[in-house]
């Protein structure tokens, strides 16, 4: 356990705790911290001024105060300035990152806060507790599993006590229950993401999809090489052949309990490792390719965490997974691959290998499932992180209508991303002599996102919704974000979330 969110009804003076937070915004009166100052018996003007704390976003100022003989430390936390009257729910979610991050530098194992109120910040009650819940515990996050127990870096266990002392709180419960279960499951996935290479093998990642599906009721089916092979997906078994680890093929099913429910999949690119084969990569690009089958990750969490949140679509959760390694089976560049829904392609670099597994699972599932959209989810090109830096993921789809909720989610979740053109013009680059298409662009077309994305539409099988999100920005090391930690996001895991739990007919 690293943080604890725990949710309370009772006022702050109720509660125990080695540490108080205060947020502020800017423009704040002495009225606004009041009852904690009254609670501390500590006029805190003087000290707010003399510090210059102004509530501007960003802005974090601790106090330590001896209260009952007892060491307690205050925590004003800036919420920065309204916008037409309206308060930045990012803001918020950085301002609980920090805090969260400065309490457990100060190895507190105490903490606790007033919920602000959900109006000002223009949401539902329920939304806003889902936010403070699920950001807190994911800034609390840390990936220590191999860091010696007596080392000074192995984070305590800090507990967050949230207080909303309303009248009516029951919306409020209820969303902070739910964004507890959302940052489980981004957390699990960032465990999953930064689990070292060789312990994170695929048959591991299908075994703990298992394990989770029988935990939480969701349907489970799992191909091994053996029947990945028999199906003809010669792309994820074609990049798999350079590799020892037997390939997975993960499908997971959640079926609402609404009768007419609509039904969406999601599918996620499993490079457990990606060397890039014979087309090897440069020792310094390979160091992060664990982060490989990120999207894998996302889509099986998320389904998760939706079969414990029980929104009103089904779900499908479709992983391809596999190493890119190199072995003398190795695929090659020149070799020709026939995917499930029977297209082929020209492997011209062996490095371009998430199109190929992607194309078997969107050709399987969108042929063999009845579906009002799918979305994919890829740690897919280096190109994306040029394209829209590390705050956006990069979405591309062909269908407005369906974009417009992808975005939707990501505006809402905080997950965001950002679309890229997908005109048929960057089609051509793909164009092979010998084969249905070819895996890598054409040089004089650049743009190595989009024309990746136009491979990916080629296995969209009977003219469902789909759009793309190359991920591969935002899954690894996001800068100057105060509730990610160096190391894997979770990515995704939000929006996919959010986009099941607001899907509309
Ligand atoms: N997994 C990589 C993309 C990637 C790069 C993800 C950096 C995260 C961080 C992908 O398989 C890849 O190697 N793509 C190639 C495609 C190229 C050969 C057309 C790339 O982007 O260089
Ligand atoms: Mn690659
Ligand atoms: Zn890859």
């Amino acid at each position: 356990m690293r943080i604890q969110t725990v949710w309370s009804e009772q006022n702050i003076v109720h509660v125990s705790s080695q540490g108080i937070a205060v947020l502020l915004a800017e423009g704040f009166t002495a009225q606004d911290y009041s009852e904690v100052s009254k609670f501390v018996d500590t006029d805190f003007s003087m000290y707010l001024e003399l510090k210059k704390f102004t509530g501007a976003a960003g802005a974090m100022l601790t106090l330590p105060i001896l209260q009952d003989k007892k060491m307690t430390k205050i925590f004003f936390v800036g919420l920065g300035k309204a916008e037409h009257g309206i308060f930045n729910i990012e803001t918020y979610r950085r301002a609980l990152g920090s805090l969260v991050t400065t309490a457990q530098a100060k190895k507190l194992e105490s903490l606790v806060f007033a919920m602000p109120s959900a109006v000002e910040f223009g949401v539902k009650a329920e939304f806003f507790a889902q936010q403070t819940s699920s950001i807190l515990e994911i800034a609390g996050y840390k990936y220590d599993a191999f860091i010696s127990k007596s080392s000074d870096d192995v984070q305590k266990d800090l507990v967050v006590t949230v207080c909303c002392a309303t009248n009516d709180a029951s919306g409020a419960r209820v969303g902070f229950k739910a964004g507890q279960i959302i940052a489980q499951a981004v957390n699990r996935e960032r465990d999953w993401v930064n689990t070292p290479p060789s312990r994170l093998t695929p048959t591991h990642i299908a075994d703990m999809a298992q394990e989770l599906a029988t935990e939480h009721g969701l349907k489970v089916t799992i191909f091994d090489g053996k029947k990945i092979k028999e199906l003809g997906m010669e792309g994820l078994h074609g990049v798999s052949r350079g590799s020892h680890q037997d390939p997975r093929f993960v499908i997971l099913e959640y079926k609402s309990k609404k009768a007419d429910a609509q039904t969406i999949a999601f599918v996620g690119k499993g490079i457990t490792f990606d060397s890039g084969g014979l087309s090897i990569k440069p020792a310094n690009s390979m160091e992060e390719m664990k982060e490989d089958m990120a999207g894998a990750g996302s889509v099986i969490n998320s389904i998760v965490a939706l079969a414990q949140l029980q929104p009103d679509v089904n779900v499908i959760a479709v992983a391809a997974i596999t190493e890119n390694l190199i072995g003398p089976d190795s695929l090659k560049p020149g070799d020709i691959l026939r995917f499930y829904n029977g297209k082929t392609a020209e492997v011209r670099n062996t490095d371009a290998e998430g199109r190929l597994v992607l194309a078997d699972a969107l050709s399987y599932v969108t042929k063999n499932y009845e579906l009002h959209a799918v979305i994919d989810i890829a740690t897919l090109t280096g190109a994306c992180i040029y394209a829209v830096g590390p705050f956006f993921s990069a979405l591309l789809s062909d269908n407005t209508n369906f974009a417009e909720k992808v975005k939707a989610a990501g505006e809402r979740s905080g997950d965001k991303v950002w679309a890229l053109p997908f005109t048929p013009d960057f089609k051509t680059a793909i164009k092979s002599d010998i084969a249905d298409m070819q895996n890598v662009g054409n040089p004089s077309i650049a743009a190595g996102t989009i024309t990746a994305a136009w491979f990916l539409r080629e296995f969209v099988e009977n003219n469902t919704p789909w759009a793309h999100l190359d991920i591969a920005s935002t899954a690894y090391n996001v800068p100057n974000v105060s509730y990610y930690r160096p190391g894997a996001t979770g990515s995704s895991v939000r929006l996919l979330i959010d986009l099941a739990m607001e899907w509309k007919s």
